[in-house]
C-alpha cells in the first residue's frame, strides 16, 4: 500500500482506472508506438484526509516546452480570472507597491490583470511554450517549477510578497511540503496564499471521476488543506466555492494568528462532515458510482451508434483521456474529437487514438451526437451551439449522470 504524500500514513486505494496514458499527451501518428502508460489509481488517507493518486508520473513528463493547455482558450475563464485578480487586489494588496506571485501562471490569463494595473508581479511557469506566450504580453515570468528553491530566488530578487496565488496548479505539485517551505520564506508576515482547485465535494457529489488524471496528484477538501497548512504553522482563513471547472474551491491561507478565519471555514468544514468527505466509506461508494457511470455511458453510446448515429467528441480535454480510456471508448464509437486548441489538432487522443480535429470539421461534417467532454464549459458551448441543436444535433453528458440533453433541459453544472 502506498504512503500518504502529506503525512506518510498508509493510504486506502478506492478506485483503479487501469492503464492510462498522459492525459494531455496528444500524439502524432508516428509517436503511437512508444506511448507512455501508468496505473491510474486513487486513494484516501484516513489520517490527514487527503485524496491522492497512488502512483505519480514525473512532472517533467507532464510540464515541458510543448504543454497542450493554453488557459486563455476560454473567454469564460478569462473573465473568471479578471474577477479573481480584482478580488485579490481589493482584499490583499493594500500595502504600498505590493508584490504578487502566481504559481502556474500559464499564458498569463490572471497576471495580465495585475500587469495592466501596474502591480509588481512574477509568474512562475515551468512549461516554456505557455510561459513564452505570457512574456510576449509583457508579463514577468520565470520559467521554473515553484518550490522552496525558486521561492528563495524570487525573495532575493524582489523581496517578500503580499500574495502568492495559484489556480488549478497546487494539486499538480507532488511535494507540497516544499511549496509551504517556500511560502514561509516568500510571504510577508501578513501575506496570503490563495489558490483554487477542483473541489473534492463536487467530485463526490457529481461523481465527476474525469477530474482524476495524472496532473491532479491531489483532490482537496477543507479537511485535507487545513491539516496540511497546520503542519507548516499556517491556517485556513477563508474559503469561497467557485462554479468553474465543474466546481472548485478557493482557499486562503495565512500564518497562524495573522488573520481571523471567516465563518465560511467552519460552515464548510461542518458540511464536509455531513457529506462524508472525511470518511473512507464515501469513497468506496464513489467507486461503485464510477463503475455504474461507465456502464451507462458505454451503453448509451452503443445504442446511439446502433441507431446509425455519428458521434463526435466535443473538447479534447485532459479529463476526456480518463473517460475514453477507462470506458474503452475508441474511434469505433467516437469518430473524432473537435477542439479549438491548434496544438491538439491533427493529433490523436492519448491511449485510444481518436483523431482530434479543428472545430471547422465539427461544423462542416455535422455529426448527430456531440459527447460533451468539455462539460465544465457547457454554458459557453451550449450558447454557441444553438444551430447544431436546432438542426437536430444532440449533446450527451455524463456528469452528474449519463443523459442526452434535450432542448428543454438546462444543464446547471455548466462552468
Ligand atoms: N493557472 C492556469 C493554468 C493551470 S494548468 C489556469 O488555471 O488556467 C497548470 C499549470 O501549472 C501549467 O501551466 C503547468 O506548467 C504549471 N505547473 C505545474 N507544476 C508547477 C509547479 N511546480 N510550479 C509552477 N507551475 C507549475
Ligand atoms: P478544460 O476543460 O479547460 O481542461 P482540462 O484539459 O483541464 O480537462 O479544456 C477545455 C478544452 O476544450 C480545451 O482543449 C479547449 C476545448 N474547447 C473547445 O474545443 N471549444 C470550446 O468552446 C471550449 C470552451 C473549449
Amino acid at each position: 500500500m502506498a504512503d500518504c504524500l502529506i503525512c506518510t500514513n498508509s493510504i486506502e486505494p478506492f478506485h483503479d482506472f487501469g492503464r492510462m496514458p498522459i492525459a494531455n499527451g496528444f500524439l502524432r501518428p508516428e509517436q503511437v508506438t512508444d506511448e507512455f502508460f501508468f496505473e491510474l489509481k486513487v486513494g484516501f488517507c484516513p489520517s490527514c484526509k487527503m485524496v491522492q493518486l497512488t502512483e505519480l508520473v514525473d512532472p517533467d513528463k507532464l510540464f515541458h516546452d510543448d504543454y497542450a493547455y493554453f488557459s486563455s482558450i476560454s473567454t469564460r475563464m478569462a473573465e473568471h480570472f479578471r474577477q479573481y485578480a480584482e478580488w485579490v487586489r481589493e482584499k490583499y494588496t493594500a500595502a504600498a507597491d505590493p508584490l504578487v506571485i502566481e504559481v502556474g501562471s500559464n499564458d498569463g490569463i490572471m497576471l495580465r490583470n495585475f500587469s495592466n494595473a501596474g502591480v509588481r508581479h512574477v509568474g512562475v511557469e515551468p512549461s516554456a511554450n505557455v510561459a513564452q506566450a505570457a512574456r510576449e504580453q509583457g508579463i514577468n515570468t520565470l520559467c521554473e517549477f515553484f518550490n522552496e528553491e525558486t521561492a528563495r530566488q524570487i525573495c532575493d530578487e524582489y523581496g517578500q510578497a503580499d500574495a502568492v496565488l495559484g489556480a488549478n496548479v497546487i494539486c499538480h505539485i507532488p511535494d507540497l511540503h516544499s511549496i509551504f517551505a517556500g511560502l514561509d520564506v516568500l510571504l510577508k508576515p501578513t501575506g496570503v496564499f490563495v489558490f483554487e482547485e477542483p473541489y473534492l465535494g463536487d467530485i463526490v457529489e457529481k461523481a465527476s471521476y474525469d477530474q482524476v488524471y495524472d496532473e491532479h496528484f491531489f483532490y482537496f477538501s477543507l479537511h485535507s488543506v487545513r491539516s496540511l497548512a497546520r503542519r507548516h504553522g499556517m491556517e485556513l482563513i477563508d474559503v469561497l466555492p467557485q462554479s468553474v471547472h465543474g466546481g472548485s474551491m478557493r482557499y486562503v491561507i495565512a500564518r497562524q494568528g495573522s488573520h481571523r478565519p471567516t465563518a465560511s471555514v467552519a460552515e464548510i468544514l461542518n458540511r464536509e462532515i455531513d457529506n462524508g468527505l472525511a470518511h473512507a466509506a464515501t469513497f468506496v461508494r464513489l467507486s461503485e458510482r464510477i463503475d455504474a457511470s461507465r456502464d451507462a455511458l458505454v451503453g448509451l453510446l452503443q445504442e446511439l451508434k446502433g441507431q446509425g448515429k455519428r458521434i463526435a467528441g466535443y473538447g479534447a480535454t485532459s479529463k476526456s483521456t480518463t473517460v475514453t480510456n477507462f470506458c474503452g471508448i475508441g474511434p469505433d464509437l467516437v469518430e473524432f474529437i473537435s477542439d479549438t486548441t491548434p496544438g491538439k489538432q491533427g493529433k490523436l487522443s492519448p491511449g485510444v487514438h481518436i483523431p482530434v480535429v479543428p472545430y471547422s470539421h465539427f461544423a462542416e461534417s455535422r455529426p448527430d451526437v456531440a459527447l460533451l467532454f468539455a462539460w465544465n464549459h457547457a454554458s459557453e458551448i451550449l450558447a454557441n451551439e444553438t444551430a447544431f441543436r436546432a438542426g437536430g444535433g444532440q449533446f450527451v453528458v455524463y456528469v452528474p449522470e449519463v443523459r442526452i440533453l434535450d432542448d428543454k433541459t438546462s444543464y446547471r453544472h455548466a462552468g
